[in-house]
């Protein structure tokens, strides 16, 4: 299994604080999680992207020195992107895609959406074949009441969705996730981990959650769609 977003680079942004937090975060994952894309905080209003990048690639060099020789999941560099209104405009979000994919994991704005945003999104793909993934999609409430049409738009135009593994531990929510992922309205889970208190990597706990409730089909979806979207 893949952890498609985390806050585990250290010094970036609200999350890791530093390469120790970083390395413990790190160890918190079993070995069924192989992969884990690192995705920080990336707002146009704070810096540029190639600012972003350059911030990136120390903080990744920190990480790769305190983790040589370790045993942790192999780490890709990515970006959670704050939708940003012109997004469609910027050719410069292909340097913030998932490593090895053309995905870019955005992050809506927690008002209500409507329907020029979802297009702006679907414009991106259209213009720069870049696949947009809309970030926890349960923090919006799984994209229903005010949203709804703004998100089923997105989702009939190749929208991608991706859903926090918080999501899985009540059984209601649990219940919501896996309905959609088997209708394809959900494609990827990540912990959305940011520290080792109230935000910690909690994959495993969640793969463990689905299993039980006999869900095991989802996560086989989870998975085909990473090999589906992204070289590793
Ligand atoms: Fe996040």
């Amino acid at each position: 299994m893949v952890d498609f977003h985390s806050h585990i680079l250290p010094g970036m942004d609200d999350g890791s604080k530093s390469e120790k937090e970083s390395i413990d975060m790190l160890g918190e994952y079993s070995d069924r999680i192989t992969d884990v894309f690192l995705t920080p905080h990336f707002y146009p209003d704070r810096e540029s992207p190639n600012e972003f990048l350059k911030r990136r690639e120390k903080s990744a060099e920190v990480l790769r020195n305190a983790i040589e020789g370790k045993n942790v999941p192999v780490l890709h560099l990515g970006a959670e992107v704050g939708y940003y209104e012109g997004i469609h405009n910027s050719e410069e979000m292909e340097k913030l895609v998932i490593s090895g994919s053309r995905l870019l994991l955005v992050e809506m704005p927690f008002r209500d959406w409507n329907l020029r945003m979802a297009d702006e999104l679907i414009e991106l793909n259209r213009r720069f074949g870049i696949r947009p993934v809309m970030a926890h999609i349960d923090r919006y409430n799984f994209g229903k009441g005010p949203n709804k049409k703004a998100f089923q738009h997105f989702l009939n135009n190749r929208g991608l969705v991706q859903v926090n593994a918080e999501a899985v531990m009540s059984m209601l929510s649990r219940m919501k996730v896996v309905s959609m992922i088997r209708k394809g309205e959900i494609h990827f889970i990540g912990s959305d981990a940011h520290n080792m208190l109230m935000r910690k990597p909690n994959l495993d706990i969640a793969i463990d959650k689905l299993i039980k409730a006999k869900s095991e089909d989802v996560l086989k979806d989870l998975d085909e769609n990473v090999n589906k979207y992204i070289n590793r």
